[in-house]
């Protein structure tokens, strides 16, 4: 089972958008997908139509770490599943805070909701703070969108170099001060990308951010801003969904290539 997760500094900036339409492309080409909500803002499992009653009812989180599994939803989609957020993922910072030697509980919650699935897709909540932290510890792909401008750049190249400090401190964070599991051996570093989100070529700004030199961590992969996209939240479909979706459609299709290649996923010969 592979884990990506999206995340960035700053909301607004596409991540739930592209989490919603990764996991929708994955599981379109068979992949078995769980999409794992951890923004209390909720908003990926309100564009999949989870009833946020439901969710609520669920206490995912809680259920979560007993190793319960009726959290979890069925999409619209098959082979597509979704871990709801909550306002429960406020229990997070307590469950971080409670970690026992050794034992990391989101890397736990990911291994027992992750059961039968070949993917998992987090949104993660904005923000570098103990939590996203731990999220992002706790998978393979980090995907970051950067709305193109130097500010976007610079903070993207933080986080990365953020992650690889970490790494080579063997989990030793500035914020956390400690190891992040003690007599453990140094944890493998999620591999981070970028690529260029709500990109309007209208804009000179945008237009240079992307012609600039940039690392090889950026891929070469633009999402165009475009209004159609904004129908997701109004009519609560993944961009397949939405009728005559434009250029968008092949650049999430590129983007969804790269991941592949990326994890190295292998795509099912005749997906239902
Ligand atoms: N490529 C795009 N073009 C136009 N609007 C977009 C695009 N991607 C996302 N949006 C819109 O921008 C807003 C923020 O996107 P969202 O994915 O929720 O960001 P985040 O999860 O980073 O906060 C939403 O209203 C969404 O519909
Ligand atoms: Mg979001």
């Amino acid at each position: 089972m592979k884990r990506i997760a999206l995340a960035h500094l700053k909301g607004g900036v596409g991540k739930t958008t592209t989490a919603v339409n990764l996991a929708h492309l994955a599981a379109a080409a068979g992949i078995r997908t769980l999409l794992v909500d951890l923004d209390a803002q909720a908003a990926a499992s309100y564009i999949l139509r989870i009833d946020p009653h439901d969710a609520a009812k669920a206490k995912t989180v809680a259920n979560a770490t007993q190793g319960s599994t009726d959290h979890i939803f069925p999409s619209d989609a098959p082979l597509l599943d979704v871990l709801p957020g909550s306002l429960s993922y406020r229990k997070l910072p307590h469950l971080l805070s409670e970690q026992k030697p050794g034992k990391d509980p989101i890397q736990e919650i990911f291994k027992r909701v992750g059961k039968g699935y070949d993917l998992l897709v987090v949104d993660a909540p904005a923000g570098l703070h103990l939590e996203s932290e731990a999220i992002l510890r706790a998978v393979d792909l980090v995907l970051v969108p950067i709305v193109p401008s130097p500010l976007s750049m610079e903070s993207f190249t933080k986080l990365t170099h953020f992650l690889e400090e970490r790494a080579a401190s063997g989990g030793r964070t500035a914020s956390s001060g400690r190891k992040a599991s003690d007599g453990q051996k140094a944890e493998k570093r999620p591999v981070v990308r970028g690529f260029f989100s709500m990109v309007d070529r209208r804009r000179k700004l945008h237009r240079d951010t992307v012609a600039a030199p940039h690392p090889a961590t950026l891929w070469d992969v633009e999402i165009p801003a475009a209004a159609v996209v904004e129908r997701m939240t109004t009519e609560r479909v993944a961009i397949t969904g939405v009728k005559r979706p434009g250029r968008v459609m092949p650049a999430y299709r590129e983007l969804f290539d790269r991941v592949v290649r990326q994890l190295d996923l292998s795509i099912p010969a005749n997906p239902e």
